[in-house]
């Protein structure tokens, strides 16, 4: 069944690796960017609308005219630091423009959405692996912005129908595997990144952000999770509320945890050169490990990550990283 589908933050990281990953399932796509942050090239889809998510009367009329079935909602400010030191902005971006898109969709009558999430919400969780049922405490104002969406989303629901998949990603990472398309943040702020520009000379030396955590070898622990995957896992969300199915939250990771040391390691490895770097202290706003418990969307979607070891993620970020337009 094919779908038609309307992409926010549609020249971003995430984004633009779904709209290829729609095309290439033969959905209709509608992109949207304001393109402040993201990059219009990478935005290929059927119509691409050059908007802010909070434009509500645009975002509605399009929605109406395309006949969408769907919104998958990727835009927003990502940088949890960034997020430390100007919160309201924030919660301006992520959570505000949200609720008007929300709200666009109510007028046009489309009932489904997914929702880029983050771990961000757990905060600093107890335990891990982190399931979707861990109290959510988040510890900078991007978790909050987050989970205020998720919040407000069963409002949503129980006011006008609308039911939507919140998808809590743990460390996007790795880029299309044809090389076609890749991680292009401005400022790079993102580990994997950072560590192949060190590599290979083309950024300053990596600066590890503290090695004083309760964790193996006192760096912080994540969960690394590339980029396709989670282009699969929303590609089966949406088809799952099409069916009809309810509304939830679902981690997206690997289930493994690696610590910044071991990705050192590894883009050494893959690389075949020394990742230079110093030891700074921590960074404000990053809990010591958040690694998920995958189990739900494994159950739900039918989903698995076949991509997500470090190697591989590394070796894909890697091959982009040399053809990225400098
Ligand atoms: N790190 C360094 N040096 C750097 C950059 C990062 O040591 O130059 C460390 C961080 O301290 C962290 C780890 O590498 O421990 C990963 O950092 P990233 O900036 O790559 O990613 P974050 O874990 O901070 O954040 C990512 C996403 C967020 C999401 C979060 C949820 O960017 O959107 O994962 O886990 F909320």
């Amino acid at each position: 069944m094919t779908h038609r589908v309307l992409v926010t933050g549609a020249g971003g990281y995430i984004g633009s690796h779904m709209l290829a990953c729609l095309r290439e399932a033969g959905h209709f796509v509608v992109a949207l960017d304001n393109f402040e942050n993201g990059h219009r090239s990478a935005a290929r889809a059927d119509h691409v609308l050059e908007c802010g998510v909070e434009n509500r009367t645009l975002v509605a009329a399009a929605l109406v005219s395309h006949r969408i079935d769907a919104v998958l909602h990727f835009a927003g400010y990502i940088q949890v630091e960034e997020s430390v030191r100007e919160p309201v902005r924030y919660y301006v971006n992520n959570f505000g423009c949200t609720i008007v898109l929300l709200n666009a969709m109510v007028d046009a009558g489309v009932k489904r959405f997914v929702f880029s999430s983050s771990a961000a919400v757990y905060g600093a969780p107890a335990t891990n692996p982190v399931t979707e049922t861990h109290a959510c405490a988040p510890i900078n104002a991007y978790g909050k912005s987050k989970l205020l969406v998720e919040q407000a989303l069963p409002e949503f629901e129980h006011t006008h129908g609308l039911t939507s998949i919140s998808m809590r990603y743990f460390n996007a990472a790795g880029a299309k595997s044809d090389a076609s398309l890749g991680e292009r943040h401005k400022p790079e702020t993102h580990l994997i990144p950072l560590a192949i520009a060190a590599a290979t000379s083309s950024g300053p030396p990596l600066t590890i952000y503290g090695s004083d955590y309760d964790t193996p070898d006192g760096c912080c622990v994540r969960d690394y999770v590339h980029v396709e995957d989670i282009c699969d896992a929303h590609l089966l969300a949406l088809n799952h509320l099409v069916a009809g199915a309810a509304s939830t939250a679902l981690n997206l990771g690997s289930g493994c945890g690696h610590s910044v040391r071991e990705v050192i390691d590894t883009v050494a490895r893959v690389t075949g050169r020394p990742v230079p770097h110093t030891v700074a202290s921590r960074r404000p706003g990053d809990p010591s490990s958040l690694v998920a418990d995958i189990s739900r969307a494994e159950r739900l979607l039918g989903w698995t990550p076949t991509r997500s070891n470090l190697e591989r993620i590394v070796g894909d970020a890697a091959r982009w990283h040399c053809r990225i337009p400098k």
